[in-house]
């Protein structure tokens, strides 16, 4: 197995932002689900009293899962008192689902190295943990098991993204007339798919003031507001592959090739992700399908799980979902229907794919709620290697897959990117679209990170600064 030269990011140093997030970030993500519980029992207990004399079943029903969410917040609670005081990380109860044998031999070998508390496991470590530790409290309890804590909180900011989703609908409507004209200009295209990926990584932005405004009607004025706003962004992109990874695209003109994309968030995100797929399969003679990789159970709060997949869906081809705002016109919201009628048409002939309806496509998809960095791919989860071998290109989304990727510890920032991802460097072309929400960061000058760090700017973790890495498939290819 590959071992860094450097360490983790730990929490230990009480100067770093993971510290922070142990002390500040994590009891708030507890804090909520908690409250989220206790409003769902609040409204079951206003439900008991409406039905315990028509329906005795359903009140009992409704009083079994009252006793057993008053269980999961006391669990809670007790989990937030234990961190605060950085006690021992607790194995992970069987609960019947994935990876329960798998995160307790890494607490093992941290209990070896005596790195088995909130404070002292690596960060990224602890962080998987505690969403595999939230899983089991819901698990546990029968009229609970599976639910997802986050579920009304990724639905409610999906709902406030309605302006920018109409926007960005209808200048996918506009290329559709420029279809054929733009299948024969390669620097058109070349404009276009520069807007596309920025639009797509900026989708992962934690401050989406900074989304890209995708420009309005002709593809002439697409271009030069494009080049404009791709400039005025520019000075973020902190490394900058656009250039080699459309160079690579362009070697695979109608080779049937597949797209990969390892999902991050749910809601606005992943709409941008379908956009960006969806221009690639539509637009350009490169990719003829693409596969979606979710995650098997609630992660980081927002991530696309198969459910929120599904959903996004739904909620896009309901004209009721999104709160009416100044910029919906009927157009758009047609431009709208049109575009999610398409990818809901790419989903039914199998253009568009959810790892989890392939075959063996679930055990690969387990992976990716596991504690470990990538490097290991290959060795951990070969089925998933496998896959990936095969792919035209793989695209990570976001934060922690970036994070992942690099393993989460402390390389220097001039680091080559893919000496940072190890032996994963060459296994398959490998596409990172991420903005910094975390202290790991390669590939960059010294000088500007340097300059950077002297204006106070905060590059690393503010989520305003992106890094776009690219590697093809075979090193020097
Ligand atoms: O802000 C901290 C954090 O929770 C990180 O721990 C994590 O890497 C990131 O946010 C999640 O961001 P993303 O959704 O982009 O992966
Ligand atoms: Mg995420």
């Amino acid at each position: 197995m590959f071992q860094a030269p450097y360490p983790p990011y730990d929490p230990t140093d009480t100067s770093g932002f993971s510290y922070d997030t142990v002390v500040k970030r994590w009891p708030i993500i507890l804090t909520n689900i908690i409250d989220h519980v206790h409003r769902l029992l609040h409204n079951m207990t206003l439900e008991i009293q409406q039905v315990r004399d028509s329906d005795v079943s359903k009140a009992e029903e409704l009083s079994k899962k009252i006793t057993e969410g008053q269980e999961i917040i006391s669990e809670i609670s007790r989990l937030k008192y234990r961190m605060a005081r950085d006690h021992d990380l607790e194995n992970i109860p069987q609960d019947g689902d994935i990876l329960v044998a798998e995160y307790n031999a890494e607490l093992e070998s941290l209990k070896q190295a005596s790195r088995d508390t909130w404070f002292r496991a690596p960060w990224l470590y602890a962080e998987c943990y505690l969403y595999r530790l939230i899983r089991t409290y819901f698990n546990q309890r029968t009229s609970w098991r599976g639910y997802d804590p986050f579920s009304t909180q990724k639905e409610e900011m999906f709902k406030n993204s309605g302006a920018a989703i109409y926007q960005i609908a209808t200048t996918m409507h506009e290329l559709e007339s420029e279809k054929v004209k733009l299948q024969g200009d390669s620097d058109k295209l070349e404009v276009l798919f520069k807007e596309m990926i920025q639009m797509c990584l900026w989708g992962n932005a934690t401050d989406l003031s900074l989304l890209t405004h995708l420009s309005p009607s002709d593809i002439e004025h697409l271009q030069t507001v494009g080049k404009e706003a791709q400039e005025a962004r520019s000075d973020f992109i902190l490394k900058d592959d656009q250039g080699a990874v459309w160079s690579y695209i362009k070697t695979l003109a109608n080779q049937g090739k597949r797209l990969d994309f390892v999902l991050d968030n749910a809601g606005f995100e992943l709409f941008t992700d379908f956009v960006f797929a969806d221009f690639l399969v539509t637009y350009t003679p490169y990719f003829s399908q693409v596969v979606f990789h979710p995650k098997l159970f609630p992660w980081f709060v927002s991530d696309v799980t198969p459910t929120d997949f599904a959903n996004t869906i739904s909620s896009l081809l309901s004209p009721t979902f999104f709160p009416p705002n100044s910029t919906t016109t009927p157009d758009s919201v047609a431009h709208l229907q049109h575009m999610v009628t398409r990818w809901k048409n790419y989903i039914d002939k199998g253009i568009f794919t959810l790892a989890t309806d392939i075959s063996n496509g679930q055990k690969m998809t387990e992976f990716w709620n596991g504690p470990w960095p990538y490097w290991n791919m290959n060795e951990l989860a070969p089925e998933l290697g496998q896959w990936m071998s095969g792919s035209g290109l793989v695209i990570f989304k976001g934060d922690l897959n970036y994070r992942k990727l690099a393993g989460d510890v402390k390389w220097p920032v001039s680091t080559p990117f893919p000496t940072a991802i190890g032996p994963l460097a060459g296994s398959f072309p490998l596409l990172s679209l991420r903005t910094n929400k975390a202290d790991v960061a390669v590939g960059i000058d010294e000088k500007v990170a340097e300059n950077l760090d002297n204006k106070g700017e905060k590059w690393r973790t503010s989520g305003k600064y992106a890094l776009v890495s690219f590697l093809p498939g075979r090193i020097n290819q």
